[in-house]
């Protein structure tokens, strides 16, 4: 593809332009500031590449996310979350033996440094779990140094993949006052963690293999999506060669805020909210397109998907048939079909290309399965935790990377001489 040409200050610069495997075009203006002292200016970055990814692709007009080319749809039916994870990290789907390596050595990696355990306890009970998973997830280095040798990374990668769900679990436990669970090699990746969180040791707790499915599945859902808020964090930091534990952390921080991951708690706080006041979702839409209200339809809307987004569609289906297969029925599930219902034929929303987004069905899952919503966001987190790694490891090994260092408009005062405190 030819040049592209910008005309500024009477002077014309030649851009050269980047096609990716999918026709995506990109002006790179790397030499930009060096050839016309000019920068591009795009707060959000809603317009800006960081980077050449080969992990996940998102067309948003049409509603795709493959990982590495895989579709989404297919993914979610027919893989595993370890499986994904595999596929992440390595770029292909493992065969039999390669699946077998990797499951079992993620098996052998679920302890926690006995050590560990004394953070839990210094944390208030209310405290929020994602608050416990950033500061958990950095203390990792403090027991696993990082070195640049490519397997020690590779074990490191092992470790927080392994270990992850058990941080998790420890700190629901924690959460309750509820003695730790240990992890068991008997039982799958997500088995597991179910056991971790609902097991008590006066009983046996048998997982079901309904909620493990289900709960496999939302997991696959959160694993990647491109260059979003928390996944450039993640990137920004590793971009100074952080290393991988304090880099992830950074990224379950990023995606903590409501208009990210910590989304799926208020949807659900949102809907109980709308239940508790009579189930009136129309008074609520029309604050929902009041500005001045402060109130937003959270789970609605993307930055990307401008049709719908692929993963809400697989939730709105699993929904119903993870509350039937449990033989429950959740009021909040009405609700938000009719939010859904009604913002699809609103023009406020329409207009703006407002659908619902992977929050706004996940939490009426994780319901149903007996995930508390202060959890909701650390199971976000624990599905997208493969793709973050895969991420912070393909930036790692990009020769073309360096430090992640944007540049900036300055708006400010210009320059003025000090003037002592006696004379202002
Ligand atoms: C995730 O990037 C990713 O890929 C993220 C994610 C991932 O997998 O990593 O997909 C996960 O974070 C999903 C999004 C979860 N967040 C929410 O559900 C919170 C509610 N949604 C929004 O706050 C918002 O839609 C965002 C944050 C998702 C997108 O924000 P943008 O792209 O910056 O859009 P915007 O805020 O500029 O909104 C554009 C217009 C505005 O109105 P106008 O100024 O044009 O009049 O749409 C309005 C907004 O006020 N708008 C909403 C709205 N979302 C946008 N109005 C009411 N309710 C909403 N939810």
């Amino acid at each position: 593809m030819s040049n592209a040409t910008l005309n500024l200050n009477g002077k014309t610069y030649e851009l050269p332009v980047i096609v990716g495997s999918e026709n995506e075009v990109g002006v790179n203006v790397t030499k930009l500031r060096g050839t016309s002292g000019a920068i591009a200016y795009d707060p959000g970055y809603g317009n800006t590449g960081s980077c050449q990814s080969a992990i996940t692709f998102i067309n948003g007009e049409e509603g795709i996310l493959r990982y590495r080319g895989y579709p989404i749809e297919q993914l979610a039916k027919q893989s595993s979350f370890v499986e994904v994870c595999y596929l992440m990290v390595n770029g292909k789907l493992p065969n039999q033996a390669e699946y077998e390596t990797f499951k079992n050595t993620l098996t052998r990696h679920t302890l926690l440094h006995e050590d560990m355990k004394k953070f839990f306890e210094g944390y208030p009970r209310g405290g929020h779990p994602m608050a416990v998973m950033s500061s958990m997830v950095t203390s990792l280095s403090a027991f696993y140094p990082e070195s640049d040798d490519p397997e020690a990374i590779n074990l490191n990668i092992i470790r927080l993949i392994a270990k992850f769900k058990t941080l998790a679990a420890f700190a629901y436990k924690k959460s309750i006052g509820q003695p730790y669970i240990y992890p068991r090699n008997d039982l799958s990746y997500t088995g597991d963690f179910l056991h971790m969180m609902f097991a008590v040791p006066a009983e046996p707790y048998e997982v079901s293999p309904i909620i493990e499915k289900a709960l496999d599945m939302l997991l696959i859902l959160h694993v990647d999506h491109e260059q979003n808020c928390s996944t450039s964090t993640v990137r920004m930091v590793g971009s100074s060669q952080a290393n991988l534990f304090a880099s992830i952390s950074a990224g379950i921080s990023a995606l903590w805020g409501p208009l990210h991951g910590g989304a799926n708690q208020k949807v659900l706080e949102m809907l109980e909210m709308i239940q508790a006041d009579g189930g009136d979702y129309s008074k609520y839409m029309d604050m929902a397109k009041d500005k001045s209200s402060g109130f937003r339809l959270m789970g609605f809307g993307h930055r990307v998907y401008k049709n719908f987004d692929p993963r809400a569609l697989i939730l709105k289906e699993a929904a119903d048939d993870v509350l039937s297969e449990l033989g429950k029925e959740d009021p909040l599930l009405d609700i938000a079909r009719g939010l859904e219902d009604i913002a699809l034929n609103d023009d406020y929303f329409v207009s703006r290309k407002l659908y619902p987004n992977v929050d706004f069905y996940s939490g009426i899952i994780y319901r149903a399965l007996g995930i508390p919503v202060d959890m909701f966001t650390v199971m976000f987190a624990l599905g997208r935790l493969p793709g973050w790694i895969a991420q912070w490891h393909e930036m790692r090994n990009d020769p073309s990377m360096r430090i992640n260092r944007p540049r900036q408009i300055y708006i400010g005062e210009g320059a003025r001489d000090y003037v002592s405190i006696d004379k202002r």
